[in-house]
């Protein structure tokens, strides 16, 4: 290329050393310049598309890691049930409220071996607390309105009154709205399990396509935080 232009300018390239240099290095700075053009450009874009694809990673870590707002409810008659709801309280930091009766309960109330008892009347009322008119009052109705209506996770626990939740949590259930939040509930007995307690109080419960309501467990009284540690975090809440 030299040779052709040296022959067009008439020189003759053997003698005009300086200009051939000059124009060698002008080309060759041509074909740097072009190759740092290039190599600029690759390395703005591999550099945008890591830009990119952290924030992407970084929102998605953000939303994972998103604290869950808690609330442990319970009604308990004899404290068993406080026992277990605060463990749970302490192992997710939730918010702990307890369920209280308007009319507490007394220890004559809870004689069901009377069957003019508080307890024996609720219970003969209806074949299942579901189906029953009984709906005993429940005195901080509001204040555990205004805390579900801010959690994402809502644990219910009560005592196992023949096999089924006591009426006074188809009382919670029925007016406290438990749309688009997930329920855990959670029970203490001396022999009988959880059973279908929660699957009836689901039934009659303020719920919507996107509450999420989980099988929950039943412990026999009190149980140790390392229990309840692990059923915790077995759960993911
Ligand atoms: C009215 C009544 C009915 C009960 N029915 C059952 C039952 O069906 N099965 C069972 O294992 N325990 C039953 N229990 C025992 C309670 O479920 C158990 O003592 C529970 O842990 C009490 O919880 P609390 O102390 O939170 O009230 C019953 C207790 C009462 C007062």
């Amino acid at each position: 290329m030299v040779r052709a232009l040296c022959f067009k300018m008439g020189k003759d390239p053997k003698k005009e050393t300086a200009f051939t240099i000059v124009y060698k290095r002008t080309e060759r700075n041509g074909i740097m310049k072009t190759y740092r053009t290039k190599m600029l450009r690759l390395v703005s874009m591999a550099l945008a598309f890591a830009l990119v694809f952290s924030l992407a990673n970084v929102q998605n870590v953000e939303a994972k890691t998103k604290k869950k707002n808690i609330v442990v409810l319970y009604f308990s008659a004899t404290g068993t049930t406080r026992g277990a709801a605060k463990k749970i309280g302490k192992a997710t930091k939730g918010n702990v409220i307890e369920i209280k009766a308007k009319k507490p309960y007394t220890e004559e109330d809870l004689d069901y071996g009377d069957e003019n008892s508080r307890v024996s009347k609720e219970h003969a009322s209806a074949k299942t607390p579901a189906r029953s008119k009984v709906r005993p009052k429940i005195a901080n109705i509001t204040a555990i309105k205004k805390a579900v209506k801010k959690a994402d996770v809502v644990y219910i626990g009560y005592p196992i009154w023949w096999g089924e939740a006591p009426h006074i949590v188809y009382s919670l259930v029925e007016n406290v709205s438990l749309k688009k939040k997930t329920v855990i509930p959670f029970s203490t007995s001396i022999s009988s399990g959880l059973g279908s307690s929660g699957k009836h109080l689901k039934v009659k419960a303020q719920i919507s396509s996107k509450t999420k309501w989980m099988k929950g467990r039943n412990f026999y009284d009190v149980p140790s935080q390392k229990t309840v540690n692990k059923w915790v975090k077995s759960l993911k809440y």
